[in-house]
């Protein structure tokens, strides 16, 4: 059973400045969530108990976040403000989270590596804290169904356009089933023409103890960083590393279109703005076509 997360948090979020020159983005809210509580409650709704965030410098909001706040708690009670009331207690009491702090930004590899006494020989989830998916089941859960019938390492895989290939990690290998892939390849940002297939990595996985020692042997990469996919790539030579196209729909925070996105389809799905956003959206736009088309 896959009882423990690690969310990797520690990143600079350069592609999101200003905002995240003094706030995590991993706190952008999406109306009025931040995005890791999204991330955190993914792994709970997964049965996941235990959950590692890796942290860093300017990331305190994150610890604050799912801390308890007795003076909050006591003015909301006092104004009997009772369901606001049960949220924040709910926050704070969702799971055992820990926090370690990354020294330098050294990527993502690096990152995980942070987790490796706090996972010791157990296989662990992995959910980066700036993406959130959209599903019907949770898809760490999803994951974690396929860990049990694979028992290697899972890497969760979406479709995405050929056209637009190279701005992901695309996997490559032997298709073994409509959803599983045996993988053989991991190529970052590929040209069209060079992509094994459309498969994207799409920020969650399944990892085994094995992943540390694949770390300790994969040269820096990418930016000077040790990256999780080469580390990924090199475990393909004495394991079974496998990609599980998963349902769902997923949203990358630290990109300033696709938060703009999630906002708006997030505003949809919101039962109690759901109608009067949809309006505003549709004056906005009939407003905007007659005033001026996108180029
Ligand atoms: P990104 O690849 O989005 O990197 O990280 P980043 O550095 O945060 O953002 P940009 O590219 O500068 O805009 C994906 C996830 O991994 C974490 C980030 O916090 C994010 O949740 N991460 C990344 C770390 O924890 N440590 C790192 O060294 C890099």
């Amino acid at each position: 059973m896959i009882k423990k997360a690690v969310i990797p948090a520690a990143g600079l979020g350069t592609r999101f400045l200003p905002a995240t020159k003094a706030q995590p983005k991993e706190m952008l809210p999406i109306i009025d969530t931040p995005t890791i509580q999204y991330v955190v409650q993914e792994a709970v709704d997964s049965g996941i108990e235990d959950i590692l965030i890796i942290s860093g410098k300017g990331k305190r909001a994150i610890e604050d976040h799912f801390d308890r706040n007795p003076e909050l708690e006591s003015r909301l009670s006092n104004e009997e403000k009772e369901q606001l009331f049960e949220e924040m207690r709910h926050i704070s009491d969702m799971a055992n989270i820990h926090y370690i702090r990354q020294r330098e930004m050294n990527g993502l590899g690096d990152a995980i590596y942070y987790a490796k006494q706090h996972t010791g020989n157990e296989p662990f989830a992995v959910l980066l804290g700036d993406t959130i998916i959209n599903s019907a089941i949770p898809v760490t859960q999803q994951l974690i169904d396929a860990y049990e019938q694979y028992q290697s390492a899972i890497v969760a895989v979406e479709r995405v356009p050929f056209d637009k290939v190279s701005r992901y990690g695309i996997v490559g290998g032997k298709q073994l089933s409509d959803n599983i892939m045996e993988v053989t390849q991991f190529v970052e940002k590929p040209a069209q023409s060079e992509a094994p297939s459309n498969l994207a990595i799409a920020g969650r996985y399944i990892l085994t103890p094995e992943i540390y020692k694949a770390l300790e042997h994969t040269p820096k990469g990418k930016n000077n960083e040790l990256q999780l996919t080469d580390a990924l790539m090199l475990l393909t030579q004495t394991e079974r590393v496998i990609a599980d196209t998963i349902e769902g729909k997923r949203y990358d925070i630290g990109n300033k279109l696709d938060y703009l996105k999630t906002i708006v389809e997030y505003g949809l799905l919101r039962k109690e703005f759901s109608d009067p956003f949809y309006h505003f959206l549709v004056e906005t736009l009939a407003a905007y076509g007659n005033a001026k088309k996108p180029s």
